[in-house]
């Protein structure tokens, strides 16, 4: 099973200064049918190391157009490459869309959703907004998009567009850290108190059904907090984070449970076939399975994108940091292998089981 797939770019145009958007036409149009808020991971070689980088499609279904928006990160690899060499022609590795940040509840005449963005976090959500939208002749959205000033809000002239398109379903509240506003509220960073006052004054949160957030780890925690103060259940709250706090790239030591140190016995099912090897204790599922030249299946090696997860059907293991799966799914022994560890003797574990 091929995961990657080859796509062309089509068009490269910049939204602001620092992040371009990219269309992509799939080859393989069938492999990139996509739910709302998804991602697509993309697979280059830099200097002879193989990256792979995921980014999140920002368009909806029903535009029947790939896109992702690619913010410039100082100093990244991925990031910096897309916004000066990419060109429209070239062809690139991608893999399937991913991620399950949309809820996929049906919309009623009633459904009045939230998001919360900042900076590029806002390409999946603006995913859910066209979707929300076009699905729907009633439902509203309410954006609250967090930026340092006005010349880094990614896709204003698309948001302005679609405000005027849906001016009485579509609100969008644009919070500019460095930027005084005529409103004092919208000046400054998205924390818990500035969140209280905008659900005291602008927003209603008793007619909100879901909330969406996607941005740096302690706005979107400070946001959760906020929104579960003032009403709404962990339930109506999901997630999108697009970088773990820790990069997760290191082999860390696991406690044994009095087993031996290493040459454990592993078993893994790929693809329909199984393979069996040993593996040293303080290696991830995934590491031991790229280490026996298994394609397995990753992106950001984090925790954060849910790439690689996988079941465990036999033997106990311990996984160190997961930003993506629900408890009900760890409950399940789904688990995220780049984070995962092996405490038993022998682990087995399928990536099959995690694909259907
Ligand atoms: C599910 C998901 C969806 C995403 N969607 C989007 C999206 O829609 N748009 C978007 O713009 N991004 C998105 N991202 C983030 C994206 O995948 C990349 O993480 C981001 O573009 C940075 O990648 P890079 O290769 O440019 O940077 P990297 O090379 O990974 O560098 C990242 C940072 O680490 C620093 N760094 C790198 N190497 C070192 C080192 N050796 N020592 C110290 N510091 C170092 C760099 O300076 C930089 O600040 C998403 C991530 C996930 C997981
Ligand atoms: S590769 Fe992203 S969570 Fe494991």
């Amino acid at each position: 099973m091929a995961q990657f797939h080859s796509v062309t770019v089509t068009d490269i145009h910049k939204t602001i200064r620092e992040a371009v958007v990219v269309t992509l036409q799939p080859d393989n149009t069938a492999a990139f049918q996509f739910v709302p808020g998804q991602y697509l991971t993309f697979k280059r070689v830099f200097d002879g190391e193989e990256i792979r980088r995921s980014y999140s499609i920002c368009t909806a279904v029903h535009d029947r157009l790939l896109k992702v928006g690619i913010k410039r990160v100082d100093g990244g690899v991925f990031s910096s490459w897309a916004n000066t060499d990419l060109k429209v022609g070239d062809k690139l590795e991608v893999m399937s869309p991913m991620g399950k940040f949309y809820s996929g509840d049906g919309l009623t005449d009633d459904t009045h959703l939230l998001g919360f963005a900042g900076g590029s976090g806002i390409t999946p959500v603006l995913s859910i907004i066209r979707t929300t939208l076009a699905e729907s002749d009633h439902a509203r959205f309410t954006l609250v998009y967090a930026n340092r000033n006005v010349n880094t809000i990614m896709f204003r002239d698309e948001l302005e567009d679609l405000k005027n398109r849906f001016m009485h379903r579509l609100n969008i509240v644009h919070i500019l850290e460095d930027e005084s506003q005529d409103i004092d509220l919208f000046t400054g960073r998205v924390d818990a108190e500035k969140c209280s006052a905008l659900f005291n004054h602008w927003i209603d949160l008793r007619s909100v059904s879901c909330c969406y957030i996607c941005g740096p780890e302690p706005m979107m925690q400070a946001i959760a907090l906020a929104l579960e103060e003032n009403g709404l259940q962990k339930s109506q709250i999901r997630f999108e984070l697009f970088s773990g706090a820790q990069p997760g790239r290191a082999k860390k030591p696991v406690a044994s449970k009095g087993g031996s140190e290493e040459g454990l016995q592993a078993q893994v099912m790929l693809n329909g076939e199984t393979r069996s090897f040993t593996m040293k204790r303080d290696t991830s599922l995934l590491q031991a399975s790229l280490d026996n030249t298994l394609d397995a299946p990753y992106a950001c090696k984090a925790g954060v994108c849910s790439t690689c997860k996988a079941k465990v059907v036999e033997g106990e293991t311990e996984m160190l940091v997961n930003h993506a799966l629900e408890d009900y799914e760890v409950e399940a022994g789904y688990v995220l292998t780049c984070q995962c560890y092996p405490l038993s003797d022998k682990v087995v574990w399928d990536y099959d089981q995690a694909r259907h």
